[in-house]
């Protein structure tokens, strides 16, 4: 089978690293196109460079701008590809804008398509993400889910049948090749090593329910900035937040026991994950590892897509209405754990994915 996969934003970099390894051992010849959505040293390259994935085979640059002129544009560049290339498949990851083009652009040239990360639903039409994967999924041949909610979501749509594939998380597979060699490199990161061994509990924010709404964004850094009273807090700065909090002339460098920085690597990442206290995040993925490594999660938005954690107890919802709602939910997490719980597989997700693309006639 000859297969091309779509990448552009740093979740997609993440996921990549398990599945190429996998579809490698599987004898599936597979290149990548990266759309350019995601462009800056910290928030593509780096996982290339750490994660062992193949430079791509074509980047076509198209990342800022508006949902319709970002997606329009990587629909054109990828279709002109395949038109060209023609591959058996094309594989697809999780919920971006890059997705849904390669979706799009595939299935109309009747290339079958391989979704990755299928099923997961937040059930909130205002975000793009719910849009990009409820088309993303109605159009593809394969749905790789990771999770039996995600294969209920689908029963729910009238998706059922053969195609629906549990799978398992393939974010798990990473997580879990990567974790302790996170751990054993020489040199420790920048900011593991500022902290000295001191608590602190580890924020990402980047959603645009978050970033682009002055209230909510304002609740979130008042709510970190009061909890370095009691325990410090590291915070790697999405660039969407960095000029969404440029915007509001709120200033997050100078604060004492608020360490602000660039977005860190994956290495770096879930090294910091491993030794956090807390994890507060609105991130996906970020939700996740903080269960795969023990770590109690307040999640900064109405609904998650990953509700068994939520069930489990490993993480609390905390919409971000008001930062004294927030330092509640905050101290209420700290020093919990949740239900001894498996629902991301067994950490061979990405090897079920090879083996049934590498069985399958497309
Ligand atoms: C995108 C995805 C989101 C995913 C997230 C992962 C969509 C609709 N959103 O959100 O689902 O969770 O990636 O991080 O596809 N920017 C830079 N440098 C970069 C990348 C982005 O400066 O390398 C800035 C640009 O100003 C850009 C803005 O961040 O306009 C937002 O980037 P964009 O890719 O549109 O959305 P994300 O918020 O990153
Ligand atoms: N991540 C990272 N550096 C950071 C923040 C996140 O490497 O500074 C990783 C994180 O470990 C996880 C992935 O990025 O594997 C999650 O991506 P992101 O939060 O950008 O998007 P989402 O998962 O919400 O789509």
């Amino acid at each position: 089978m000859n297969l091309i996969t779509i990448v552009g934003a740093r979740p997609q970099f993440i996921k990549a690293a398990a599945v190429n390894m996998a579809l490698r051992l599987a004898g599936i010849d597979e290149r990548v196109l990266h759309t350019g959505q995601h462009y800056d040293d910290n928030m593509s390259d780096v996982f290339f460079r750490e994660l062992g994935i193949p430079v791509p085979h074509w980047n076509l640059g198209i990342g800022g701008g508006s949902h319709g002129t970002m997606t329009g544009a990587q629909l054109a560049g990828i279709e002109a590809v395949l038109m060209q290339e023609k591959p058996d498949a094309l594989l697809v990851y999780g919920d971006t804008n890059s997705t849904l083009a390669g979706a799009l652009a595939a299935a109309k040239l009747h290339i079958p398509v391989a979704h990755v990360e299928a099923g997961l639903r937040s059930f909130n039409r205002r975000m793009p993400e719910e849009i990009n994967r409820v088309l993303t999924d109605h159009v593809s041949r394969w749905l790789f889910v990771p999770t039996e909610a995600a294969v209920a979501n689908l029963r729910r749509e009238g998706v059922v049948g053969s195609d629906v594939l549990l799978v398992g998380d393939v974010m798990y597979d990473v997580a879990l090749h990567f974790a302790s060699l996170a751990l054993a490199r020489s040199v420790r990161s920048v900011t593991f090593e500022k902290l000295g061994g001191q608590p602190y509990v580890l924020a990402t924010v980047h959603r645009a329910e978050n970033t682009d709404d002055p209230q909510r964004l304002r609740a979130i850094v008042h709510a970190l900035v009061a909890l370095t009273d009691e325990i410090d807090v590291v915070w790697p700065v999405h660039p969407r937040t960095r000029s969404a909090l440029a915007k509001l002339g709120l200033n997050v460098d100078a604060r004492k026991g608020l360490h602000c920085t660039e977005p860190f690597g994956y290495l770096d990442m879930i090294e910091m994950e491993q030794a956090a206290q807390l994890v507060v995040t609105d991130s996906g993925g970020v939700q996740k590892e903080a269960f795969f490594f023990g770590k109690p999660c307040v999640t900064l938005r109405d609904e998650t897509e990953w509700v068994e954690l939520v069930e489990a107890g490993w993480n609390r919802l905390a919409p971000p209405t008001s930062a004294e709602a927030l330092v509640r939910a905050f101290r209420s997490a700290l020093g919990t754990t949740g239900q001894a719980i498996e629902p991301y597989g067994r950490g061979d997700a990405a090897r079920r994915i090879a083996d049934i693309l590498q069985g399958s006639t497309a």
